[in-house]
């Protein structure tokens, strides 16, 4: 790069890889790169950027000068990595007059082992029908000094791993769930500085978790294997560049230790007495350990992640302590979040400490029953240190707000029992507030929830016997997901399995990973529509969001499998009338068990979803260059538009279904005639008005109806729907004290008992999903093209709100909408990040749209200065 005018004093951000947030590991043997420029001060764009790659090993430095504006996901301009291979990366780009920038810092990135014959572990099991969990253990002597470790290891089950006594890495449940069958995670850990010259030793425990623990609710076990494994190869550099690896084989030992039981859904047990002091470190004695069976390892199973680990990541100290009217000890953490309880007691050898985990209270006492069969207890026997002990545990985690305490040797001081919360470490890209503090605490909820159920995959819920990555609701919940959270590498790896677990003839299993659940098998809920459909609209949404057209290259083939499924045989798009469709599951209208039974007909949804899917698929081939397929499946969606509107509207635009989930789903996804959409506008209004603005949606209905009554001009009516505290509504939980997004709109009924139904779970997203509907229409940041490399400023205020905010850390860096008003006027404050442009709406008379680049923007209407008084948001006081 020539430098034509002197350099620009600043500097983009050190690159990133792919959707990583620590390039260590990975398994892209040529990872994308991405940057960004801060805004302040620049006028100018980018014309090109040079990429420098260092090898620190070899000592060579390559550079990369190319022409593009592009900053998101650039190609990696270098040789594919090796497998191990570190190397640091830094750019600098270049403005359209030729200034260049400074050189941004440097970041690394590390391969995992890329291929499988870098492998030679073995895969090492305890002999025959063994206990859970179990501890595998091995000694080894490094000869020489050490300069660099590294641990690659995973189980069949959930491990922890110690090196010479010290928990390596700060990783939960790993190596997580995937599609056991056709990939197996497998983490890499720098373990450098946890080993020694001379002896050392490892210690693994691997516990069931999903490998061969309970899933599901009819008592389902074993599902991936009946015996736990461990894959460990350690490779130590020394400082003469010899190298050692040290493999998990047959030298190895294993036994059992102090977890007696551990399970996802029902607990764990931990008896302190039988502890091993000393046995992940050199010179324990190994008498009455066994050997381990080795075989060969499943080599072309593993993959490294795409997205962050799950960890530990904020702890809550119990609010109160409650008496409950049988005489229960209960500890209230006051919010409803997945984790466990670390404890600290003293006491007697022998003391035993029984923690059970309840969402909600009933009639004072814990309410258990929509756990259904999942026990959520765990169990502690005391060693009897005097100095007390601290216990945690490892292999399980629940769904709980409040936690009944037996068994405690003494009076319970609730500082001694702490709340860890576990999820994802993703990284929070989203933000909103109003002036309205339930919206907010609604808001926060969406928060909660998403925590709650992003634990390595999207799951439906975090409490009972069920905890599964329905399709569905992430489908529903992705656009919002995707604004609060980069869950990009997340739902990389979850598309991953829904594509390993597509049926031949292109079905999507209701579940990813599909578990053969009995009465769920393969057919059972075959080619339902907003469930499968996630195969084709998550992709987009990823795409959408942050700017990623390989995710939509990739899963193309997925993606044509499931469209082509419902094209081939049967036009209709729904195998046959017959066929049973889960429709707007769990609308309010239908009764408790029957969640299915709902007011808008499954067949008139599912048609709705296939021709959206169809025209979302028909957009997705014309952009990867099919344009035969891009015609082919427009013409599909034309076709099954045209029986959607023979079977289910009439001329005048009355839908079968006189319904606002029907009407919702034909205005937001197009499917009516110009001449039939304003009476089915109309139509919509005056159901929500009947229903005194209430709401009577499912899960397929609710992500769209604030969006059709915006679309139908009736703003004010999608207001009075989200301020609703009357039951069903979006408020009538915050009423009730949520502190998380319900399954059902009233899974507590006004009266305080639980829901009779069986569904009735107090943390699932999905009706969550009117998030983005604040995001976009209540903030007014709204993106226009993918990764927001465009976006649309468009408040529209209502519902007496008199300020609002919202941001965004885009893939092109933080985008911002602050909006307030008074007595008419109107202040909006706008950031927004360089390579990214916005056009700005204010919804005042005569206001013609600006379009403003890089930099921070403030609008007045009337253009007069000064403060707005009250309608200030708090942050800028
Ligand atoms: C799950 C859901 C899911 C639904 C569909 C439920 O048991 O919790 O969230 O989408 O079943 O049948």
């Amino acid at each position: 790069m020539t430098h034509t005018v002197s350099d620009v004093d600043v500097a983009p951000s050190p690159p990133t890889f792919e959707h990583h947030r620590d390039a260590f590991g990975i398994g892209d043997v040529r990872p994308r790169l991405s940057w960004q420029v801060p805004p302040a001060g620049i006028a100018w764009r980018q014309a090109g950027y040079e990429i420098e790659i260092s090898d620190p090993d070899t000592a060579t430095v390559s550079r990369h000068v190319r022409d593009s504006e592009a900053s998101v996901l650039v190609p990696w301009p270098g040789p594919d990595l090796l497998s191990g291979q570190r190397l640091t990366v830094r750019v600098r780009v270049r403005g359209t007059s030729g200034e260049c920038s400074r050189w941004s810092r440097p970041s690394s990135v590390e391969a995992g082992l890329l291929e499988p014959g870098d492998w030679s572990a073995d895969l090492i099991r305890p002999g025959g029908v063994h206990p859970s969990p179990v501890l595998f253990r091995r000694e080894f002597t490094a000869r020489h000094p050490i300069v660099a470790a590294r641990l690659y290891i995973t189980a069949q089950g959930v491990y922890s791993v110690r090196l010479n006594g010290t928990r390596v890495g700060e990783d939960t449940l790993a190596p997580g769930w995937t599609s056991y069958g056709s990939r197996l995670r497998y983490q890499t850990y720098d373990v450098t500085d946890a080993l020694r010259t001379g002896d050392n030793a490892i210690g693994v425990t691997v516990a069931d978790g999903w490998w061969r623990g309970r899933l599901g609710w009819t008592g389902l076990r074993n599902v991936f294997g009946d015996r736990l494994g461990l894959l460990a190869q350690l490779v130590i550099t020394h400082d003469d560049g010899s190298k050692t690896t040290l493999v998990s084989n047959s030298a190895w030992h294993w036994s059992t230790g102090p977890v007696q039981t551990a399970d996802l859904y029902d607990g764990e047990t931990h008896d302190a007495r039988l502890a091993r002091p000393g046995w992940a470190e050199p010179g324990y004695d190994e008498t009455g350990w066994k050997p381990v069976e080795a075989t060969a390892a499943p080599t072309e199973l593993l993959c490294a992640p795409d997205g962050p680990p799950v960890r530990r990541t904020e702890e809550i100290p119990a609010r109160q302590v409650i008496t409950t009217p049988s005489g229960a000890t209960v500890l209230d953490f006051g919010q409803n979040l997945v984790g466990r309880l670390r404890i600290r007691v003293t006491g007697p050898a022998g003391t035993e400490i029984t923690l059970r985990h309840a969402e909600v209270l009933e009639n004072g006492e814990l309410g258990v029953r929509p756990l259904r069969s999942a026990k959520a207890t765990d169990t502690y026997v005391l060693r009897g240190d005097v100095e007390g002990e601290v216990w945690e545990p490892e292999f399980t985690y629940h769904g709980f707000r409040y936690a009944e305490v037996t068994g405690w040797p003494t009076a319970l001081n609730p500082a001694d029992v702490v709340a860890v919360v576990l999820h994802t470490d993703l990284r929070r890209t989203g933000w909103f507030e109003c002036s309205d503090e339930r919206v907010n605490q609604l808001h926060d909820n969406v928060v909660w929830s998403m925590r709650g159920n992003f634990v390595d995959l999207p799951t439906d819920c975090p409490q009972r016997d069920e905890r599964l990555g329905w399709t569905g609701d992430i489908q529903v919940f992705a656009p919002t997901a995707s604004y609060l959270y980069d869950c990009a590498g997340f739902l990389i790896s979850w598309l991953k399995d829904l594509a390993a677990d597509q049926r031949a003839d292109g079905d999507v299993p209701v579940f990813i990973p599909f578990v053969p659940i009995p009465g769920q098998t393969a057919g059972a809920l075959a080619g339902q529509a907003g469930w499968g459909d996630a195969a084709v609209i998550v992709p987009w949404v990823l795409y959408q969001r942050f700017g990623d057209l390989e995710v939509l290259r990739t899963h193309y083939g997925s993606m044509c499998a499931w469209v082509d499924r419902f094209h081939t045989g049967d036009p209709s798009g729904h195998g046959g009338d017959n066929q049973f469709q889960l429709g707007d599951w769990l609308d309010p209208n239908a009764p408790p068990d029957d969640p299915a039974h709902a007011e808008t007909d499954p067949i008139l949804v599912a048609t709705a979803y296939r021709v959206h899917v169809a025209r979302l698929l028909a957009r997705i081939a014309g952009l990867l260059d099919q344009e035969a397929d891009s015609g082919k499946y427009d013409d599909l969606a034309d076709c099954l538009c045209a029986r959607f509107n023979d079977e289910y509207v009439t001329p005048n635009g009355r839908l079968v279904s006189d319904s606002q989930t029907a009407y919702a789903l034909a205005l937001s996804f197009g499917l009516l005639s110009a001449d039939r959409t304003p009476h089915a506008a109309e139509r919509l209004v005056e159901l929500v008005r009947a229903k005194g603005h209430r709401i009577s949606t499912g899960f397929l209905g609710t992500p769209l109806i604030c969006d059709a009554l915006t679309q139908a001009g009736a703003l004010d009516d999608a207001y009075r729907m989200l301020l609703q505290t009357e039951c069903p509504s979006w408020l009538y939980p915050v009423s009730m004290g949520a502190t998380t997004i319900w399954e059902r709109w009233d899974s507590m009924l006004p009266d305080g008992r639980i829901n009779p139904g069986e569904m009735t779970s107090f943390n699932h997203y999905a009706l969550g999903a009117v998030a983005d509907w604040l995001h976009r229409v209540v903030g007014g940041l709204r993106s226009t093209a993918p990764g927001f490399r465009t976006f649309d400023v468009t408040p529209q205020p209502g519902g007496g709100l008199n300020w609002a905010r919202t941001a965004h850390e885009t893939p092109y860096g933080l985008a911002e909408v602050s909006w307030r008003r008074a007595d008419g006027r109107w202040e909006v404050d706008v950031t927004v990040p360089f390579g990214s442009q916005a056009t700005i709406h204010l919804p005042v008379p005569e206001w013609t749209p600006v379009v403003v680049g890089a930099g921070r923007h403030r609008f007045t209407h009337p253009d007069t200065p000064g403060p707005l008084g009250d309608a200030t948001p708090p942050a800028q006081r």
